[in-house]
């Protein structure tokens, strides 16, 4: 190899270059295409672009901690990285930011992944809503995840509400504009919604200065949603489907849920169609539907079973066929709300 330094005189060369600038040379390539190139660093779901540049794993792993145990999140999220899921949804309102913050620096200390491999997204709590509460309640969270921004920030409902259980009255148009500058200081490389509905976008959409990015909805074979992500769709929000099981958790599979439950004749031949289980099936109907479910568990062979999916995919048909069990029916539903102005459904 000879590509420089003509006038090197050392005796030990391999033709201008030292022995020991070779080895300097190779530990570089090797050290670079590590970096670079490890595809390991990348997890196992494909990224989707955003409206502002930016881009976000197909699939991550919810945290949510209805009947979760001590650090089962922490531990879920480490189970979750090394099996190569890299989007991770958390919430002020869940109380596991700061489980997910020391999973993502151990992983990150182990040399499983890097911070700018990983998606990370927590949502602003109702009672937050007023503009100038937006900033530093994220700077709340980031203290919780130990970490210097996030991927992506979400108002978690439209809806101001208050610990004593009383209702204010905040424009979520005033509490966009906190958004914006969490994005602008660069807490958050990107900012959206959740839980709103199409009027609500529209208002929004007609006085933001930085559209959303991405809007985070219940969506399962219960609730197709398919007006709204269409509309989503049409104006470049990416869909976050979160209950993307729906009524097959055995704790909402119970005689008052809907069908398909988890050992549904349907899904089970399509599953045997294609040698998967039922999860894998309906998880696979969202992400073929380019929405970005996050499923949660806290078992490990099942969070390595949800990310198993993308060496199939489903046909028109078998989606056609899994449509037809929308009824509409909402996993989450909060009836005290009602009677809020902005409530979504
Ligand atoms: N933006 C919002 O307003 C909002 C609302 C609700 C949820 N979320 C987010 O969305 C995430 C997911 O929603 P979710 O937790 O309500 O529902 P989900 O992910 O549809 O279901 C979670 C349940 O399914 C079980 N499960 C997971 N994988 C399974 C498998 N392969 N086989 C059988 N059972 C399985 C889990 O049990 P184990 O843990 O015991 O395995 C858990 O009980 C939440 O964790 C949260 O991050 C957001």
């Amino acid at each position: 190899m000879r590509t420089s330094e003509p006038h090197s005189t050392d005796s030990s060369s391999t033709g201008h270059y030292t022995t020991d600038s070779m080895i300097k040379i190779l530990l570089f390539v090797v050290f670079v295409s590590a970096a670079t190139a490890n595809p390991h660093f990348h997890g196992k779901a494909p990224r989707i672009e955003l409206n502002d540049g930016n881009s976000m794993p197909t699939l991550g792993l919810g945290t949510s901690k209805g009947g979760v145990k001590g650090n089962e999140v922490q531990l879920a999220v480490e189970v979750a990285i090394d099996a190569g899921y890299r989007l991770i949804d958390t919430a002020q309102l869940y109380k596991s930011e700061d489980q997910v913050g020391r999973a993502v620096k151990n992983k990150i200390l182990d040399g499983t992944v890097r911070r700018e491999d990983l998606f990370i997204l927590t949502k602003l709590w109702n009672d937050k809503h007023a503009k100038h509460l937006v900033v530093p309640a994220l700077q709340e969270s980031l203290k919780q995840l130990d970490l210097p921004y996030v991927d992506l920030f979400l108002i978690h409902w439209p809806v101001e509400d208050f610990p004593n259980n009383t209702f204010g009255e905040t424009d979520y148009l005033d509490t966009w504009e906190g958004m914006e500058e969490c994005k602008r200081l660069g807490l958050a490389k990107s900012i959206g919604v959740s839980n709103f509905n199409v009027e609500q976008l529209e208002r929004l959409l007609a006085h933001a200065k930085v559209r959303p990015a991405a809007n985070e909805i219940e969506v399962n074979p219960n609730l197709t949603q398919k007006k709204l992500t269409k509309y989503c769709k049409d104006r470049g929000i990416v869909i976050i489907a979160y209950a993307p099981l729906g009524s097959i958790p055995a704790s909402k599979n119970n005689k008052d849920s809907p069908a398909p439950h988890l050992d549904d004749p349907l899904l089970t031949e399509i599953a045997e169609k294609y040698n998967k289980n039922t999860v894998q099936v309906v998880l696979r109907y969202l992400i073929d539907r380019g929405l970005v479910p996050i499923p949660k568990s806290t078992t490990p062979a099942r969070i390595e079973q949800n990310i198993d999916l993308f060496d199939f995919c489903l046909t028109p048909q078998d989606i056609q066929l899994i449509d037809k069990f929308n009824k509409d029916y909402r996993t989450i539903d909060i009836p005290e709300w009602r009677s809020h102005k902005y409530y979504p459904f």
